[in-house]
């Protein structure tokens, strides 16, 4: 908790907007993704789900394969509790719309579906997307099953994510949304094992990055990993490119 609070004040003060990013690739994505304003017509589908999760107190029984909740030691826990303590929140929610629709990547893998509030936000904003997204708990996952039939190139996985690697990382991904087991030996092994379905313009994207000591350990090691070239920090989330033609740099950018 503390690790969190104290990284976030450094994290503002030495944060900036595109004022100073010289890297042409990074301000675009800057002012024409991250800072894009347009109140786009997908967005009301993205409140939608959300709010019909928010309303929904069906009991879940959880098999957390993670570190667990922080805040809800139950494993009895209400769709609506789910929703609001480990959903993605619907800022970023239309932030992932936006990266999806910004880079229109053809393959999408995602750690930690939950209840597909990060999935269905990459599917609308890229409907061409084949996405895989695994999830731990089999409940959760077939409730996201159900919640996203209607998405004809969603692919959910059931079961821990070190079973389906193996299965994947022969493939090539353009972009990957880490979202489950936020720990640090966990994170970089998934890192180290999905580095290989990386191309040049490939885009990684972990979560929580300041969530533990443990977890800001694992983003300063990927930051220096040798293949990694751009970071763009921006606190809740973590941003890793590839990108050869582009010379080492990190950012740290307010979102
Ligand atoms: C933060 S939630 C994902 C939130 C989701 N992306 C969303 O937008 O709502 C993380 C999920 O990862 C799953 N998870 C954690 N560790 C896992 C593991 N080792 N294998 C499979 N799933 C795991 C948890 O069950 C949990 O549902």
């Amino acid at each position: 908790m503390w690790h969190a609070v104290i990284s976030y004040f450094k994290f503002l003060f030495s944060s900036t907007n595109q004022h100073g990013v010289h890297s042409p690739f990074v301000y675009h994505l800057v002012t024409q993704c991250f800072y894009d304003q347009t109140v786009y017509k997908d967005y009301s589908k993205l409140i939608s789900y959300r709010e019909q999760l928010l309303q929904n107190d069906q009991v879940i029984s959880i098999t957390d394969l993670g570190p667990g909740s922080k805040t809800q030691p139950s494993n009895q826990r209400q769709v609506s509790t789910i929703a609001k303590t480990s959903g993605t929140p619907l800022k970023r929610s239309k932030l992932l719309y936006r990266l999806a629709q910004y880079f229109r990547p053809q393959n999408v893998l995602e750690l930690g579906t939950s209840l597909g509030i990060s999935t269905q936000a990459i599917a609308l904003g890229n409907p061409d997307t084949q996405i895989t997204s695994i999830e731990g708990c089999p409940k959760l996952s077939a409730f996201a099953k159900e919640s996203l039939q209607n998405h004809k190139h969603i692919t959910l996985l059931t079961g821990d994510f070190n079973s389906h690697l193996p299965d994947l990382n022969h493939q090539v991904f353009d972009f990957i949304f880490f979202d489950g087991n936020h720990t640090k030996s966990a994170t970089l092994g998934y890192f180290e094992t999905l580095l290989p379905t990386a191309h040049n313009d490939t885009v990684f994207i972990f979560d929580d990055i300041y969530w533990s000591k443990g977890m800001t350990e694992a983003w300063e090691a990927i930051k220096k990993h040798p293949q990694v070239t751009v970071t763009i920090d921006t606190y809740f989330w973590g941003f890793v490119f590839f990108r050869t033609e582009q010379a080492k740099e990190h950012f740290k950018i307010r979102v």
